[in-house]
């Protein structure tokens, strides 16, 4: 299998306030994401996870190490290189980022639109979309007379309508209720074995990693601290918070609990 993502000894630095020295989101990374997998990066708040995506979709540049996302190497390639890269990754959000004025169709039909898509081949493909996702009689509506499960069905809709061969979701069921959360993690399972895009989905629960994800990604402090096959990575651990992570799983324990046993100041989401 090939890679679609790779990172070599990838650090992000940003500079800090006024005299303060800079600070490093993302901290001599490496690592491989193949082709048709479901990759899931876990860590804390500010471990550089939603930097780590940033980087991926060419949002960011590296301070220094190399990005190659589908044969693009991200720290060199030009704005237009960039901007061709992005319509080939799909990307959903915590928040679904859907324009309040438009309807579902005016959301999920917008970047056909951007891409110079005909009108009737638009509604088309939507209609197609609205029914993979299982809101085909919400065409109408616009987004605040959804439920949050509905929301992030048109956001997946939209993130998939020009056939990305990448989806990025950051935190895309943290909003939701767990019922919800099964149900859009089941929609982003079979986005992953019928299309064959492959989704790199970023979160502070192990529960995702656990229902969701082929591989896992461990982050602390900009650095990746385990990573691997998610049943290797359950089964035997390699960092302190990776166990953390999974005794919550294997215990039972709410993953809240283990977030405060962490650190009081972590003020995770
Ligand atoms: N543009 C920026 N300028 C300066 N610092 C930044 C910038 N973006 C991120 N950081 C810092 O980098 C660190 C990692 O941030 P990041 O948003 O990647 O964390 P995260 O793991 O996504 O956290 P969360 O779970 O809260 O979303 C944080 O300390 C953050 O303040
Ligand atoms: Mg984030």
């Amino acid at each position: 299998m090939s890679s679609v993502i790779s990172f070599e000894g990838v650090t992000k630095a940003f500079p800090g306030p006024k005299r303060a020295p800079e600070l490093v989101a993302v901290d001599d990374v490496s690592l491989a994401v193949q082709a048709g997998s479901i990759v899931g990066v876990i860590g804390y708040s500010g471990a550089g996870k939603s930097t780590l995506v940033r980087l991926i979709n060419g949002l960011e540049k590296p301070s220094s190490g190399s990005v190659n996302v589908l044969g693009v190497d991200v720290g060199t390639a030009s704005p237009s290189a960039l901007r061709a890269l992005r319509g080939r990754i799909g990307m959903i959000f915590q928040q679904f980022n859907l324009f309040n004025a438009r309807t579902v169709r005016g959301n999920v039909g917008y970047p056909l639109k951007v891409a110079g898509w005909k009108r009737a081949d638009i509604d088309r493909r939507v209609d197609e979309l609205l029914d993979f996702v299982g809101i085909g009689d919400k065409a109408s509506q616009h987004p605040r007379r959804l439920s949050g499960g509905q929301k992030q069905r048109v956001g997946i809709a939209r993130a998939i309508a020009t056939e990305p061969e990448i989806l990025l979701a950051d935190e895309a069921t943290s909003a939701l209720d767990p019922q919800t959360t099964a149900e859009v993690l089941a929609l982003l399972r079979r986005i992953n074995r019928q299309l064959g895009v492959t989704i790199v989905a970023i979160t502070h629960q192990i529960s995702i990693v656990h229902e969701l994800c082929d591989q896992v990604i461990v982050m602390d402090g900009g650095r990746v601290v385990d990573s691997g096959e998610t049943y290797r990575v359950f089964a035997h651990p390699e960092a302190a918070l990776t166990e953390r992570f999974v005794a919550a799983v294997t215990q039972g324990l709410p993953e809240g609990e283990t977030l405060r046993h962490r650190s009081p100041e972590a003020g995770c989401c």
